[in-house]
């Protein structure tokens, strides 16, 4: 059965409207904090902000899409505003927090994302979500305090392996809140710890950008969560429509929070930072290029990014 949509659209408001966090930057201790969270997610046009099915996407794989997706989440580091500090002769990843209900969303062969520091948030008892996640990967251990209790953060390190690159760290979080403590403040010694790298070397695993990958109901809780820490918010939102101009059945919607004008259409300039790469003046192209929308024949659907800012 597909579910009511929500009245309204995720219309981006009006561009000239100051992002909220434009007067607040406050000092350097501070950054960390203020850290932007990026949000990203695909919804559907018609109906307005759907974004699940029975527990998988609503539509078929759409390479462009899935390309983006990729590429922003593995490849875009935080721009030089002074919003993250990196350390020399460190390897920088991004995380990618998400709901547990999206975790398993994932095909088992393609989780952890690869690449990223994977997050996964759930109200369970801390134990028993642990040990259920990392009995499915290969050659875990799992890290907890010093007196081996589960609080509200738990580490499955992959095991390191002679002369190959240490997989990504999956973390276990018991909500949002807990997630981005341990990520902000890089206070576990999941950041502070080395992994190996390509090279065979060990290197410092260090922070790049923060996103919230899904579902709706963590989408929610960073909106909220967000909002309750003044902290800036990008969402990369990638419109999606059937080439015929069908419905497409939905039963889960992106929350509609945009519509009391707290927002703003994110301009090419600001999306173009938010997709840099490191430091040589590139950033991740958007499916569509300039305007027009993405066809992707295979599927039947066309995609378009925007981005707007909270
Ligand atoms: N279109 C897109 O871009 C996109 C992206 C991601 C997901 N999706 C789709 O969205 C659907 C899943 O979304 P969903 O909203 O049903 O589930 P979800 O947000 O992925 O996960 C929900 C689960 O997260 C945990 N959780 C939620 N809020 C929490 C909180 N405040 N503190 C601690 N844990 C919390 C709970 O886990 P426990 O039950 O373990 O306690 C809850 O059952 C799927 O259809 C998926 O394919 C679409």
């Amino acid at each position: 059965m597909t579910a009511t949509p929500p009245p309204t659209t995720l219309s981006p408001a009006s561009s000239t409207e100051l992002p909220l966090y434009a007067n607040e930057v406050g000092p350097e201790s501070d950054m960390a904090a203020r850290r932007p969270l990026y949000l990203i997610v695909a919804t559907a046009t018609k109906p307005p902000l759907g974004i699940g099915l029975n527990g998988t996407l609503p539509w078929p794989p759409i390479k462009a899409d899935m390309d983006f997706f990729r590429k922003v989440t593995k490849d875009s580091r935080p721009s030089s505003d002074g919003s993250c500090l990196m350390r020399r002769q460190s390897k920088v990843m991004n995380a990618v927090i998400m709901g547990r209900k999206t975790w398993e969303s994932i095909p088992p062969k393609f989780r952890p994302l690869a690449g990223r520091i994977n997050v996964v948030v759930t109200r369970q008892q801390m134990e028993y979500a642990t040990t259920t996640i990392a009995r499915e990967l290969e050659d875990r251990e799992i890290e907890t305090d010093a007196d081996g209790r589960f609080p509200s953060i738990a580490v499955i390190r992959a095991k390191s392996q002679e002369g190959r690159p240490t997989p990504p760290p999956v973390i276990i979080a018991k909500g949002l809140e807990a997630a981005l403590d341990a990520l902000d403040g890089q206070s576990h010694s999941l950041l502070n710890g080395e992994a190996t790298g390509a090279d065979g070397n060990s290197e410092q695993l260090e922070l790049g950008n923060i996103f919230v990958i899904g579902g709706a109901q963590i989408y929610t809780a960073a909106l909220d969560l967000a909002k309750s820490q003044s902290r800036p918010v990008r969402i990369l939102q990638t419109l999606v429509r059937r080439k015929d101009a069908g419905e497409i059945p939905c039963d889960t919607f992106f929350p509609n929070v945009l519509d009391k004008g707290t927002g703003s259409a994110a301009d090419q300039d600001s999306l173009k930072q938010w997709l840099a790469t490191s430091g040589n003046n590139e950033s991740i192209a958007l499916p569509q290029g300039k305007q027009d929308w993405a066809v992707d024949e295979k599927s039947g659907f066309e995609v378009r990014v925007i981005g707007i800012e909270i």
